[in-house]
């Protein structure tokens, strides 16, 4: 049975979201999506799509226009040509993007390659498909940089080589130098990279996002999921979209007819407006969330027992405790002692027990007390 296939931590993170619920004024610091509220002109053009009458079924594959646009965006900031009529798909959110390509690609017994730590849905969705995780290591001294040489390793025979850059939890940002590395690994072993893009936009100071599609000669063998929400702070529309070689493209979308029909009309409309509309807000977001990085690190380096690596992209903090062997037991204690909620590692594979994902998402005077309190606690222990 497929609920069978899921991980113990699912039911051990809903014990301890109901006791997040549970407990009021909680400081959070667990949440995985922008504290921002979506940026007015895109709820404005959702709302008179709506009133205009868009409320049909679209396209399996998503509304031309907005096909159009993704392929624009792509090309002006990716660096890689995708054909809006053959080889996009507009899904419900970067999720439903990895599972349906999981599903079209994966067959019963087949190995997918994904990071340790890493997003905790990669693992269910592979189990979903009949697949087979295989963690390969992101190397905390090395700044979570990927371990080629277990990617090597496990590259044989394997179906699928899941990358994420940047990466939640670990905030690294992978160079172009790793993702050619891998790139030669996919080509020599016939597998072929999903390229999970749900940061592309967070990422700070000299580090710079390099899309593995664009790498030379590697567009056929890439399949890249992109998401709205992080980006344009739209959790709650779940709308994204796919990019991959038609015959797999096909595939995505015959996914998305066999699950919902299509992609939400509204969401869709919402999404077109973002692209079409002024960027301000994502570069003000992430100048915000650098600037949040800043003052959490600053509190950090000055509290004993708590070490991590300063991240370069997203908007989380993946932070290692000293004399840690149960993040669970930890967040619990946190959450019960100092009203402080964080997200324990265990969510993100087996060599991340001993550490804790820390959101930036809240403003820095909230932000700066939750960190004060996860230091005295972590100090008091
Ligand atoms: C690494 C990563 N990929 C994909 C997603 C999917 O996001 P969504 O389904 O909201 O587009 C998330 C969401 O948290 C994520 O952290």
């Amino acid at each position: 049975m497929l609920a069978d296939r899921i991980p113990r931590e699912e039911s051990v993170m809903q014990g301890f979201y109901e006791q997040i619920l549970g407990t009021p004024g909680v400081l959070r610091l667990d949440v995985g999506e922008p504290d921002f509220g979506t940026p007015s002109h895109i709820v404005e053009a959702a709302a008179e799509a709506a009133r205009s009458g868009w409320t049909h079924y679209t396209s399996t594959w998503g509304i031309p226009e907005l096909r159009r646009k993704i392929s624009e965006k792509l090309e002006r900031d990716n660096r890689f040509y995708a054909d809006p009529k053959s080889e996009l798909v507009v899904v419900d959110g970067g999720s439903a993007g990895i599972l349906f390509v999981i599903l079209s690609l994966v067959d019963p017994g087949g190995n997918v390659l994904i990071p340790d730590p890493g997003w905790l849905m990669y693992e269910p969705y592979v189990k979903f498909a009949g697949g087979k995780p295989i963690r390969y290591p992101l190397l905390e001294e090395e700044g979570f940089k990927i371990d080629i040489d277990s990617i090597k390793r496990s590259s044989v025979g394997a179906k699928l080589i899941i990358v994420n850059s940047p990466s939640n939890p670990t905030g690294a940002v992978h160079s172009r130098k790793e993702l050619e590395e891998i790139a030669d690994i996919a080509v020599e072993s016939g597998a072929l990279i999903l390229s999970d893009e749900a940061y592309e936009k967070f990422v700070f100071a000299d580090s710079r996002h390099v899309s593995p599609a664009s790498l030379n000669g590697m567009k056929e063998r890439v399949v890249s999921v992109y998401s709205f929400s992080k980006t344009y702070a739209m959790t709650g529309w779940r709308i994204g979209y796919v990019s991959a070689r038609s015959t797999i493209a096909k595939a995505v979308s015959l996914m998305n007819l066999y699950f919902n029909a299509c992609p939400s009309s509204v969401s869709q409309a919402a999404a077109l407006a973002a692209l079409d509309g002024p960027q301000d807000f994502v570069e003000e977001t992430k100048v915000e969330y650098e600037r949040r990085r800043d003052a959490v690190i600053g509190l950090l380096k000055g509290s004993g027992g708590v070490r991590f690596v300063e991240p370069k992209g997203t908007f989380y903090i993946f932070a290692g405790l000293d004399g840690v062997d149960d993040a669970v037991d930890f967040a619990m204690k946190l959450l019960e002692d100092k009203g402080v909620s964080v997200m324990p590692g265990d969510v993100f594979g087996p060599s991340a027990r001993d550490h804790v994902r820390i959101s930036l998402t809240l403003p820095i005077p909230r932000l700066s007390e939750a960190i004060r309190r996860l230091s005295e606690f972590v100090e008091g222990r």
